[in-house]
């Protein structure tokens, strides 16, 4: 797809609105992963040296169009200030004549953030009356939230229309990995999808295996899969009423070329809890009162084959219950395969989603990935291939 581009962008002394997405962890009032900030910092410093005044648009949290204090984006002007080496100024409000009043006194290069955008109804509505109010601070409008993208909100598509919209660097680095990953990719393609609900992801299950070379399904999901194929399963978590979905999916990626790579052994324990004596077991060997917390190290030999022969691999969602040593084993040791893979460029492995980064994390492997979305949702819908309405917007 075709979008303007910062580069593009003739910024001097213009009143540039920038959608980012620093709708971040904030632990007792204080930014606890500063991930956004940072991923936010290129484009706002390339269109504050270009001499722009850059106005920072965001929301946090859902208060659901009412002014909740503790919802406000007042906390982030500090560690934004701190990462950026430069001031941040601030207004109470996203519209009206004090935001304006406070853009009017910066100076060319200046950087100021706006109130939450969600403190308005009009927000989530997609209000043209607040998108004109928002679009009456700026001359030009870049959106670099790409994790907010899936929103079709004042600030994140309505605002798109009104002014020269461009994609900033987080949002266009975002839409190329993807793209190099899902849209384009280099073959064999492989995606890793785990977590817990086969009905949470069905669309993405769906779409990925009529796009897919092979599709490794892990995770509390897998355990629906094997129930479906008739595994003795315990206890375990499993979604029994989707399996029919489940073989419905199966049946799918077989039409499609589409290996599909389910767990063939599990790690069970008879109770979830961290330090939980675990067993590795055999499909069809699970008690009746034992529950599948992981997948085994002979699956994550498999995974690691399938990888070791694919050029790309698209990952989201764990393997096992990560949280929970020692059932982040399966979920630690393919991550670190991934990496190593990608370290050496034999792989281009890009990821997404909150569990997933989380799970990367905890394996100590995020810096290998080639690519690791900072979207939740938004990554979600983008492998689902459903339209973004904030890309959508940018389109020229
Ligand atoms: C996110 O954190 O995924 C985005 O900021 C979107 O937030 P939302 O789910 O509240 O719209």
């Amino acid at each position: 797809m075709a979008f303007r581009k910062l580069s593009d962008v003739e910024a001097k002394g213009k009143r540039a609105l920038v959608r980012v997405d620093f709708n971040v962890p904030m632990q007792d009032g204080e930014v606890s992963d500063d991930t956004r900030l940072k991923a936010a910092l290129p484009t706002i410093k390339a269109l504050s040296w270009k001499g722009a005044k850059v106005i920072l648009l965001a929301h946090f949290d859902r208060p659901k169009g009412k002014r909740v204090p503790a919802m406000s984006l007042k906390p982030v002007v500090a560690p934004l200030a701190k990462l950026l080496g430069a001031p941040v100024a601030f207004a109470e409000d996203c519209v009206g004549a004090d935001a304006k009043a406070a853009i009017d006194a910066l100076p060319e290069g200046g950087v100021i953030l706006l109130e939450n955008t969600r403190f308005h109804a009009g927000e989530e509505k997609n209000d043209p009356a607040l998108a004109k109010e928002i679009a009456a601070l700026g001359d030009i409008y870049v959106n670099d939230a790409f994790s907010a993208a899936h929103r079709a909100h004042a600030s994140t598509e309505g605002v798109a229309h009104l002014l020269p919209a461009y994609a900033g660097l987080s949002m266009q680095k975002e839409l190329e990995a993807l793209d190099a990953a899902l849209g384009n990719p280099k073959r064999p393609v492989m995606g890793i999808v785990g977590g817990s609900k086969v009905s949470s992801k069905l669309e993405l299950l769906t779409n990925l295996v009529t796009k897919l070379d092979k599709l490794a399904i892990g995770g509390g999901m897998a355990n629906t899969f094997l129930y479906a194929q008739g595994h003795e399963i315990g206890i375990s978590y499993a979604e029994k009423d989707m399996a029919d979905t489940a073989r419905e999916i199966i049946r799918l990626a077989g039409k499609n070329n589409c290996e599909l790579l389910l767990p063939v052994d599990i790690v069970v324990a008879e109770v979830v809890q961290p330090g939980a004596p675990a067993r590795v077991r055999g499909l069809g060997q699970v008690d009746e009162h034992e529950r599948i917390l992981d997948c085994g190290p002979e699956s994550v030999a498999r995974l690691g084959r399938a990888m070791e022969t694919s050029a790309t691999l698209i990952w989201n969602g764990p393997l096992g219950v990560f949280e929970m040593p020692p059932f982040d084993k399966g979920t630690v040791a393919a991550a670190k395969i991934a990496a190593g893979l990608a370290k050496q460029k034999k792989l281009i492995a890009v990821a997404g989603g909150g569990d997933t980064v989380s799970a990367l994390n905890h394996a100590g492997v995020t810096g290998d990935f080639t690519f690791i979305s900072t979207a939740g949702g938004a990554f979600l819908e983008w492998m689902e291939g459903k339209e973004l309405p904030g890309v959508a917007a940018l389109e020229t």
